[in-house]
Formats: C-alpha cells, structure tokens, sequence
C-alpha cells in the first residue's frame, strides 16, 4: 500500500502511455487479431494497458486496427471506469506510425510518455518505473533492452564505443555481424512527449518492410542528448509473436499465479500443473491437487481441498468445502462445508446450502439445494428447489422440459425420494413426504405422505418350472 503521501506525489507527476495494439499478428497464422488472444483468461492486451494504469498512467491510448472494436469492447469491459482513450491506426505502416496516430488522443499534454507493445503480457510494473527512471533530462529517451541467449525476430541494439546506443537494428535489416548482438530492443520506451512528436516526424520507412519503425527514435535521439538503455529481465518484457510464444507467455503468468497464491498460504500440490485465470481467489490452507484449473472469477473459500483435474469456472466456494477429483463447476455458489464429486457436474445457476453432499455422475443445473441435503449417485435435477436434509436417491431424474418449456420442481424439507424416482413437473413434493423407489411422479404430492407411482409388481410362482415342461414336451 502506498502511504498517501506517495499517493499524492503521484498524483503529481503526469504520465501517458501509449499502447500499440493495432497488428494483426501475421505469426500467430490465426483469424483472430494477435492481441485479443487469451492468457490466463484476458486477451493478451489487457496485460501492459492494466500494468500501463498500475503505474500511474493517466490517460492510456490503445492504438487499435484488427479487430479495433474487439479490442475496445474487450478493454472497457475489463477495465469499466479506467482512463482509456481509443486511436485508429487504418493501416499498418510501422510501429512509428502506429504511436502517431495516438497523438491527436494526447492534444495538449506535455510531460513523459511510455510506449508499450499490445503483446507484452508479462511487463510488471517495476519495469516500467526503471524505465521512467532511466530516462535522461526532460527532451529524451529510455527504452528498455535484454540480453538473450537466442535474439532472433527483436531488433538487435548497436552501442557506439563513446555514447551509449547509437540505434536499433531490426532483424531483415542487420548485417551477419548485427545479428549475432545478443541485446535487443524490448519494445518499451519513455520519451518526453515534445521530443517524441518532433522526433517521429522524422522517421522515414527507407527499410527492408518499408514501414515506419520507431526503433528509429534511438538513432535520432543520438543527435542530441542521446538515448538510454534500461537493462531489464527478458522474463518480463518478451514479446508473444507466435503461438509458441503465446504458450510460454501463458505458463509465466500462470507460474506467477501460483506464487502469490502459495505466499498467501495455499497448498499447490503441483505448480507446473496448475492453471489459473488472471483474478482468481483461493483463501489460505486450501488444498489443490494437480491439473486443475480454476477460469474467471472463481473465489474459493479457506480450508477446501480441490481434487485432481477439477474445473472450476466463475464460481464461489466456502469455506472447508471438498471437491473430489473430476470434476466441473461453471458459475455455481457452494456454501460451507459442501462435498462433491469424484466426477459431478455443476451447471451454471447451481446454489448449494451448508453441508450438501453432491456425489458422483450427479449432474445439477440451475437449482437450489437446502442444508444438508444429499444427492450422492447418479441424478439429474435441473430448475429444481430442494429443501433442507433431503434425500435424493440414486437414479433420480427431474423432467424438467417438456419439450417446450422448462418446468420447475419443488420438493419440501425432510423428503425422501427413492432411487430411480422420476419427478415430471412442474410437481411439488411437500415436507416430509416419502416417495417410493422406481416411482414416476406426475402429479403432486401432499406433505408426510408416501406416494408410489410404479406398477405393482406381479409374481408368478413356479412359472420357470412350467415353461421348461412346455418346451420340452414341444421338443418330441
Ligand atoms: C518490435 C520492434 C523490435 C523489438 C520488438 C520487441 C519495431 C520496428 N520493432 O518488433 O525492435 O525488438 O518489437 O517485441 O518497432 N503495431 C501497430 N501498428 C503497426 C505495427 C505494429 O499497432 O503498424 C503493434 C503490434 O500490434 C504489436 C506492436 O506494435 O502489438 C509490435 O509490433 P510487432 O509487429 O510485433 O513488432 P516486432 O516485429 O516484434
Ligand atoms: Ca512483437
């Protein structure tokens, strides 16, 4: 937590950032725009524009182009209320052209700028503060570089032996020699905003792509005051180019997930095999198991254990509820001390009270189960309101649509429904009644009574002895 006197300096230092979004990601070979593919639950995107807002930055111009409105819906939806603002890059001339078309967004403010690439998901905010800080007197600028082990696709930054960066060299364009320099160009740059419009207007696209780079700004910033490199972690600042990359990138964010929810005292069995969205709670001395994987806005409660290879979407757990192994959970609210699984299916609308028991191949959909209630094998309730200790025998189906329509199901506090009962409703089962085995229930059913709804079962001694007789004297 900031102390409110770091808040208030920050308050004070203005900040804009830029975010170059517009691409269409010709390397992922997909339909769908590069920076509106997820990881950890968020297209890429959301990542440096969020950490951009983190660090103070106010407002934020997303430069967009493929799938502009995606981008937008995308952005505003995740971030309601943030300072964004939206530029149209139409054609995509250059990453030069690119922070250009953000200018008109940022009329009239004068004060640092950071650049950032739409496909950077793993930027962290301490990175883009080196950054801020590298940068030299007010009229320059800082750009952040890393040194790795295999350069190939970054642009390759050339030092000169007195000054510093003399300029950055894509890959297309470098001599054999360049290529083998091992720093390269991040994608991440401060700039004060006066020297950036005056310096991109001389940015010429005389290069192998013919196109706007803004890696330029380095060479031209070297007749003056000259540029300067900020060192930063490739685990940070690596860019997402194909889909390789797009899963590297994903199990970073998913490893960093995981760190924080183990500092916060949740057991991950096994970290490498744990996936999580970007959001997700989990409250301390909660078990997870291995392969399992938590979507959206989960909040798991304290004490649960989540057993192997579960899936959990947008759901909220309480606290010391057991999830067995396999099983699925999209957009349920499991109170306290729940049980269920191996291998249940909660869908979407599911409410369970304190202490329910769901078992396993239970499949629930849009009801509300009351305290304590049991349905431990085998059944279907759908659009069904269960009372408290009720007992859902094995095989019980509730015959919720009728073909049209969804009906509802009642059934009262205390019932007890025998195996392989089938509930046509729209019915009402009130407290306490009993409702025998094999039953198919179509009409309602009164408080404390017992209703069977089978035919009576017909028994006919000797019958097998008599048809074997028959058979044989058939025979001679
Ligand atoms: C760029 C840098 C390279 C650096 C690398 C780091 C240039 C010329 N090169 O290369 O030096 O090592 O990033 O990741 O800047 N974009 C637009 N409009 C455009 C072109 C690009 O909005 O006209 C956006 C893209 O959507 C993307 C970002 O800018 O989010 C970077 O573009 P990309 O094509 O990925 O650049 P790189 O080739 O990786
Ligand atoms: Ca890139």
């Amino acid at each position: 937590m900031p102390s409110p006197r770091q808040r208030k300096s920050a308050r004070k230092t203005p900040l804009a950032a830029i975010v170059l979004a517009a691409g269409k990601g010709t390397r992922m070979k997909s339909r769908r725009a590069k920076v509106l593919h997820q990881v950890c639950g968020r297209p890429m995107v959301y990542y440096p524009v969020k950490r951009a807002l983190e660090a103070g930055a106010a407002p934020v111009v997303v430069v967009v182009g493929h799938q502009g409105e995606a981008v937008r819906t995308a952005l505003e939806a995740l971030l309601p209320g943030a300072p964004l603002r939206f530029a149209r890059q139409e054609r995509q001339l250059g990453t030069a052209h690119a922070v250009l078309c953000a200018k008109p967004a940022l009329r009239g403010y004068r004060g640092p700028v950071l650049i950032l690439s739409g496909d950077t998901p793993l930027l962290t905010v301490r990175t883009l503060r080196a950054v801020l800080a590298a940068r030299p007197a007010p009229g320059s600028l800082a750009f952040a570089t890393m040194v790795l082990e295999n350069p190939e696709g970054y642009g390759r930054v050339v030092h000169s032996p007195e000054k510093g960066p003399a300029l950055i060299v894509e890959e297309r364009d470098a001599t054999p020699e360049e290529r083998k320099i091992q720093e390269v160009n991040a994608g991440l740059y401060a700039a004060d905003a006066e020297f950036l419009w005056k310096t991109l207007s001389r940015v010429d696209a005389k290069n192998a792509q013919r196109e706007f780079y803004l890696t330029d700004l380095v060479a031209l910033a070297a007749e003056g005051p000259g540029a300067v490199a900020a060192r930063v972690s490739p685990v940070e600042a690596s860019g997402v180019n194909d889909q390789e990359e797009l899963s590297l990138a994903a199990r970073a964010l998913t490893r960093r997930i995981a760190q924080s929810l183990m500092e916060s005292g949740v057991t991950i069995e096994d970290p490498e095999r744990f996936d999580a969205d970007e959001g997700v709670e989990v409250g301390p001395d909660t078990v997870i198991e291995p392969s399992v994987r938590l979507r959206g806005a989960t909040r798991i409660g304290p004490g649960c254990r989540i057993g192997q290879g579960s899936v959990i979407e947008s759901s909220e757990i309480g606290p010391g509820v057991q999830i067995r192994p396999y099983s699925v959970i999209d957009r349920s609210r499991l109170a306290e001390g729940c049980l269920v699984g191996p291998f249940a299916r909660l869908r979407p609308e599911t409410v369970l009270a304190e202490g329910v028991h769901i078992g396993n191949f239970v499949e629930v959909k849009k009801s509300r189960l009351g305290p304590g209630t049991k349905a431990n094998h085998l059944a279907y309730l759908g659009d069904a309101t269960v009372g408290a200790g009720v007992n859902v025998g094995c095989g019980t189906i509730t015959c919720n649509y009728d073909g049209e329509r969804k009906n509802p199901t009642f059934i009262g506090d205390g019932v007890f429904v025998g195996s392989d009962s089938i509930l046509v409703a729209p019915i009402r089962i009130g407290k306490g009644a009993y409702l025998a085995a094999g039953s198919t229930l179509t009409e309602s059913v009164p408080a404390g009574s017992l209703a069977l709804g089978r035919a009576r079962q017909v028994t006919k001694r000797g019958w097998v002895r008599k048809r074997n007789a028959a058979r044989a004297a058939a025979r001679k």
